[in-house]
């Protein structure tokens, strides 16, 4: 662990000086975040010991069961951003809709808008297993001072200002990049405070895991298929090794430190895939290649796709660039 004194408020300061525009209020909003985790963090932790765990009864927009813990996550995310009026307005995977941020006046100065996905893995949250948080901002395209409109959350994932991910896993963690790089500081429950453990992250250029629910194979395409078969193949540094938790953050996280992919591909049960662009997929494809790995659909970058409708799914291939890159050869013979 290097860097342990610095506190993820400290850093957020002193990076202050790569934003164009340093009214502060960019600082606000992660400080906002880092605020709305720690409460989430203390829940998650408690789960099991508070009538928190299991189904809340409802459906939402995907037509997934919410957890009692999707609703928490999502109310306290939503509440500490619109109590603080820190941006103009919000998108989450538990909402049906884009939340506009009044501000006491009826209108709001604040530029951005920010797009999150309250609360990632939700089967794993009755077992045990890691869950996390992700988020993803962009600066508004609408006039500052209007209520916001449903294309300042379609922008395309190139044009995020900084995405991140919290995961409540063995250590809380928070990873983010505001385009400098990505930085992981890990939480220490006694005080309180985030800690830059984890400087500079980035993916091995090639790795050994792979990750993805096998358990759909039959219904995988041919290029999928074909490229598992390499994977499972020994040959050279083959056969890789299978990992899959569920939990996309956490996936994510082990195979951005170990070197792999993971993969959630179209199937013929799923024919636009499961992730969403928007909450999952832009976030992560911005921290991936921060951090020196690659983010596709299998074919194109992901963070060119021009999203057309709030809770749009695509296909996500996304890790360490050079099995991204093979997973991509197999891919492009069935075009
Ligand atoms: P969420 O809990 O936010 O709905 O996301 C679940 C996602 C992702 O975290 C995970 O990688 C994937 O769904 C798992 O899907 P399968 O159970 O189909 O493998
Ligand atoms: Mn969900
Ligand atoms: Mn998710
Ligand atoms: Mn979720």
């Amino acid at each position: 662990m290097k860097n342990n004194n610095l506190t993820l408020g400290e850093f957020i300061i002193e990076n202050q000086k790569h934003y164009k525009y340093t009214s502060g209020e960019f600082s606000r909003l992660l400080s906002s975040i880092k605020l709305a985790a720690k409460i989430v963090n203390y829940k998650v932790n408690k789960a099991g010991l508070v009538d928190i765990l299991g189904a809340a009864g409802d459906t939402n927009i995907q037509g997934e069961d919410q957890q009692k813990l999707d609703v928490y996550a999502n109310n306290v995310f939503m509440q500490t951003l619109i109590n603080r009026e820190i941006v103009c307005g919000i998108a989450s995977e538990e909402e049906d809709n884009y939340v506009t941020i009044k501000g006491k006046h009826g209108t709001n100065e604040n530029k951005y808008v920010m797009l999150i996905d309250p609360l990632d893995g939700s089967s794993n949250i009755d077992v045990n297993v890691s869950v996390g948080t992700i988020f993803s901002i962009y600066r508004r395209i609408t006039p500052i001072g209007t209520p916001v409109e449903q294309i300042d959350f379609l922008q395309r994932g190139n044009q995020q200002v900084a995405a991140g991910y919290v995961v409540y896993g063995t250590s809380t963690m928070l990873v983010y990049t505001s385009g400098h790089g990505v930085n992981g500081f890990t939480l220490n429950p006694a005080i309180g405070s985030f800690y830059l453990s984890h400087p500079n992250m980035s993916f091995p250029e090639d790795g050994k895991i792979y990750s993805i629910n096998e358990g759909n194979y039959v219904h995988f395409p041919q290029g999928v298929k074909d490229y598992l078969k390499y994977c499972q193949e020994e040959k050279d540094d083959r056969p890789y090794t299978s990992r899959y938790i569920g939990s996309l953050v956490s996936d994510f996280h082990r195979n951005m430190i170990k070197g792999g992919i993971y993969i959630y591909p179209t199937s013929s049960i799923g024919p636009k895939g499961k992730l969403r662009l928007l909450y999952e997929c832009n976030p992560m494809a911005f921290l991936a290649e921060q951090a020196n790995g690659k983010a596709t659909d299998g074919y194109k970058r992901i963070l060119d796709i021009k999203p057309t409708e709030l809770h749009q799914r695509v296909p996500f291939f996304c890790g360490s660039k050079n099995m991204v890159d093979k997973a991509g050869e197999f891919m492009a013979k069935y075009p």
